[in-house]
């Protein structure tokens, strides 16, 4: 069976982004692979965080992978920072990476802007730590959204440059997209991402947003002018966001939407829309309550913890060894 790896940050409670560009499509293929899903919280502290919130996001995270369909009996769930080993063959691949290719790392330049008391050298750092998340595991697949993947192309040219120069230790990952929603977009500002850590409330759908007011969001949300409910991301990126976001809340395809809204405004469209994410989110709410009170959370990430420990310490002393680190071991 193949291996598949990918990882959220805590940074912030995931939004409908990530679930429609990567939580979602976990629980569809977790019975096609050996599933490795981590709470990728080094990486969240490449921008400060408050700690106590960090705490709280990282648990609430592990309710919403649950929440998401995973099954913990069949996947292993676990915390990135309590697994050694991401930080150990995280700094051996920074050694074969070059600031120069780490600088062109789109996600580095747009986060390195907003950074007001100087640029962390942990964000540009962060590719090299999330190529060793993946290898470590033997991944053969990491499904992504959009946005990640430059880091799985860099990541895939790391483990050429390591087997190449070192021993053929390492196992090159290939990235999966979805069909649709590898990109959604903010609500307000339809040209950019949405993300989890946007400082305005209304750019984005939080999993665990007041449902009521997540549809608020979808009826406020900026589209254009001409009325015409059509996909077409260049001219009209705000309806087009819509429709995605319609599409695999729905598994509905796009062109049925279209067909379906034709001749009727952006009014009908929107309230039904606004109906079927209230109404997700209700649904979505639930389960992670249950998760999120229950015991049985700490005992899942206990046990993917050792899990990932055992799989992952494995590879990082076959790296260690093709490096020359340490002692030789008989
Ligand atoms: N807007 C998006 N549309 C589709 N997929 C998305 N992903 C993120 N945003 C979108 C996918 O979600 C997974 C987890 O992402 P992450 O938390 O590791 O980091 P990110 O990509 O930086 O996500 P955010 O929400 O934008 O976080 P912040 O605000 O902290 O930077 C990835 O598979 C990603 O592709």
């Amino acid at each position: 069976m193949k291996t598949l790896f990918s990882g959220i940050q805590p940074s912030g409670i995931p939004t409908l982004g990530n679930y429609i560009g990567a939580l979602k499509q976990f629980a569809d293929i977790q019975d096609d692979y050996n599933c490795f899903f981590c709470i990728v919280d080094q990486h969240a502290i490449t921008v400060p965080q408050d700690r106590l919130k960090l705490r709280e996001q990282t648990r609430k995270l592990a309710a919403i992978y649950l929440a998401s369909g995973l099954n913990p009996d069949k996947v292993t769930l676990f915390i990135q920072s309590e697994v050694p080993a991401h930080v150990q063959a995280g700094w051996m691949l920074t050694t074969i990476s070059s600031v120069g290719e780490l600088e062109r790392m789109t996600q580095f330049k747009d986060k390195a802007q907003k950074q007001n008391d100087g640029i962390p050298a942990g964000l540009l750092t962060y590719p090299p730590l999330m190529a060793a998340d993946i290898v470590l595991y033997n991944t053969d697949i990491v499904p992504v959204g959009d946005d990640q993947k430059q880091h799985i192309e860099l990541t895939r040219n790391l483990v050429d440059r390591f087997n190449s120069r070192y021993n053929d230790v390492l196992v090159k990952p290939d990235v999966h997209m979805p069909k649709v929603g590898g990109r959604v977009m903010s609500l307000q500002d339809p040209t950019k991402k949405m993300s989890k850590s946007d400082d305005n409330q209304k750019n984005f759908i939080s999993l665990l947003d007041e449902p009521r007011l997540a549809a608020k969001k979808i009826k406020s949300a900026v589209t254009d002018s001409d009325g015409i409910i059509k996909y077409d991301k260049e001219n009209k990126p705000g309806i087009s966001n819509l429709l995605t976001i319609y599409s695999s809340l729905t598994d509905t395809p796009i062109e049925a939407l279209e067909a379906q809204y034709e001749g009727q405004g952006y009014g009908a469209f929107k309230g039904d829309l606004a109906e079927v994410v209230e109404k997700f989110l209700i649904d979505f709410q639930e389960k992670f309550n249950t998760f999120y009170e229950s015991d049985r959370l700490d005992a899942i990430l206990d046990e993917g913890r050792d899990k990932a420990q055992r799989a992952s310490f494995k590879t990082l002393k076959k790296m260690e060894k093709a490096m020359g680190l340490g002692r030789k071991t008989k």
